[in-house]
């Protein structure tokens, strides 16, 4: 048994943006077809889309989704999606060798945005693409009437622009898996023209240039540099991508991931900083943290993937991970790591939705469920409120493999205006039941909690439901402080107000 002690701080680091809660949608595997779309199914609705889906997506929460990829949109043409769908080509695709029949495209993904209640994130090519393609589409997607592009777009359905806010600059272009790769050199002027025509067309267009793959690229940090030293002035974010894998056993350092993903988003607001001074400018470029997840790497690269001239299948099964209660927990603890970021990662996205790395899962024909992973993000996101605030955070450590020593305990806080707070925190010991004391006085309204005793246990079609939330167990010590107690290995939310006389 450990102790630790938690106080939450006064002073707002920054508001709770609702694009923190973002995700991601690529064309990739089963993630559209037979994962949103699957018009044969007994839940599909009249376009074709599953209502079983539908309500698990509004259910988890999520604001913006980021589309069509991914590795996928550097050789997409986003003309082969749109027009009548009898007359949309197939085309193979590089990235995932896989076989693209473009049945789902703009108009229809932007119909089931509508129904699931979140904003489009439009992410552009320029792999094998420009900035002439590029302003293209911007034209076909925003100009509200009068060109050809805009009456095309009313000639295929839809009158009123889709006046896509936020747009990704291309994709992890630093990464030589990427068709159309380019130096940081190059991928910086390439962006920051095309940032400068998208801006000639509206300057109130949010944008976002691609930063590393993740902080282990041989160029991490000089790409940060060079890329926002040409893009500066004219984006407003700059991503970052972080998958985390459980690897060689090492549950330590797989617990202490959101250590990693600190020091990465610490690194690039240096970088951004650095460059703000440089430029002599008083405007401070965001973070779009628009990739993040746990995913098993190593089972895609040496497993899953597909090889062969002849072989492009149309929506394998690919990167269907099935999740874990101990990777559930890390991806509770990378939420508080984005959330304590909150004043310099204003947007992110959990990669992916549905069916790829992802926290909703569909049988073709079949059900679908919830994943261990979408837990905690459905949480955080119902329960985080107003402004994000700090928690000291006084616990034992432990050595990790990979992060050096690491606190046993991590948390963060959201308040409202009415002073009501959510408490996220996580406990990262293997073995022992962490007692954590909460400085203050404190009324607990709610809490949730998720253990488990198997650590791999997993919810699957034949157990759906066989990982839940449960409650948290918690008392009052000698001086009425709560004390929450923690079991190993666990990731809780809990909902407080301030103790007034006579509660
Ligand atoms: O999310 C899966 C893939 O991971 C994306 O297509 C790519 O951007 C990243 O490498």
């Amino acid at each position: 048994m450990a102790n630790a002690h938690l106080t939450i701080a006064e002073v707002p680091i920054a508001p709770v943006s609702r694009r923190l809660f973002g995700s991601f949608v690529e064309h990739l595997g089963r993630a559209v077809y037979s994962g949103i779309y699957e018009p044969d199914h007994p839940t599909a609705d009249e376009d074709g889309f599953r209502t079983d889906v539908i309500g698990l997506v509004r259910e988890l929460g999520v604001s913006a989704i980021r589309y069509p990829g991914g590795n996928f949109v550097s050789s997409f043409k986003w003309e082969d999606s749109v027009g009548p769908v009898e007359h949309r080509p197939r085309r193979i695709d590089l990235a995932w060798h896989s076989m693209e029949t473009n049945e789902v495209g703009l108009h229809e993904f932007s119909r089931w945005l509508d129904k699931v209640g979140s904003e489009l994130m439009l992410a552009i090519n320029l792999g094998t693409r420009g900035t002439g393609d590029a302003l293209e589409l911007l034209e076909y997607t925003n100009l509200p009437a009068g060109s050809s592009l805009a009456d095309q777009r009313a000639a295929n359905g839809r009158s009123e622009p889709f006046d896509v806010r936020m747009w990704c600059l291309g994709n992890e272009m630093d990464g030589p898996w990427q068709i159309g790769h380019r130096s940081a050199d190059d991928y910086g002027k390439l962006a920051a023209q095309t940032a400068r025509a998208m801006r000639a067309f509206d300057p109130t267009l949010e944008l976002v240039v691609c930063g590393s793959s993740n902080s282990q690229m041989p160029t991490f940090g000089t790409w940060e540099q060079t890329v926002l030293s040409h893009t500066y002035d004219e984006v407003d974010y700059i991503s970052c991508h972080a998958y985390y894998e459980f690897k060689n056993g090492d549950i330590g350092s797989f617990l202490a991931s959101a250590v990693d993903m600190d020091r990465f988003i610490d690194t690039v607001a240096a970088a951004i900083d650095n460059v703000a001074k440089e430029k002599v400018s008083e405007k401070t470029v965001a973070i779009s943290f628009d990739e993040w997840n746990v995913w098993d790497i190593e089972r895609w690269e040496k497993v899953d993937k597909i090889h062969g001239v002849e072989n492009w299948p149309q929506a394998p099964r690919l990167l269907e991970d099935v999740y874990t209660v101990l990777d559930a927990v890390v991806v509770g603890s990378l939420l508080i790591s984005l959330l304590k970021h909150a004043d310099r990662v204003t947007s992110a996205s959990l990669a992916q939705l549905v069916n790829v790395i992802a926290p909703i899962v569909t049988e073709p024909g079949g059900p679908a469920w919830r994943q261990t992973i979408f837990f905690p993000f459905a949480t955080t996101s119902r329960l985080a409120r107003g402004s994000v605030v700090g928690v000291r955070v006084e616990a034992p450590s432990y050595e990790t493999v990979q992060h050096g020593e690491v606190s046993l305990i991590d948390a963060v806080a959201t308040r409202d205006d009415d002073g009501r707070v959510s408490l996220f925190v996580v406990n990262r010991s293997v073995a022992e039941t962490v007692d954590v004391t909460l400085e203050g006085l404190w009324v607990v309204d709610s809490t949730v909690m998720l253990s488990d005793e198997d650590l791999a246990a997993s919810n699957t079609a034949a157990e759906p439901d066989r990982v839940e939330l449960a409650a948290l167990a918690h008392d009052r010590d000698e001086d009425d402080r709560v004390v929450l107690h923690l079991p190993p290995v666990c990731w809780v939310a809990i909902e407080l107000s301030p103790r007034r006389v006579g509660r």
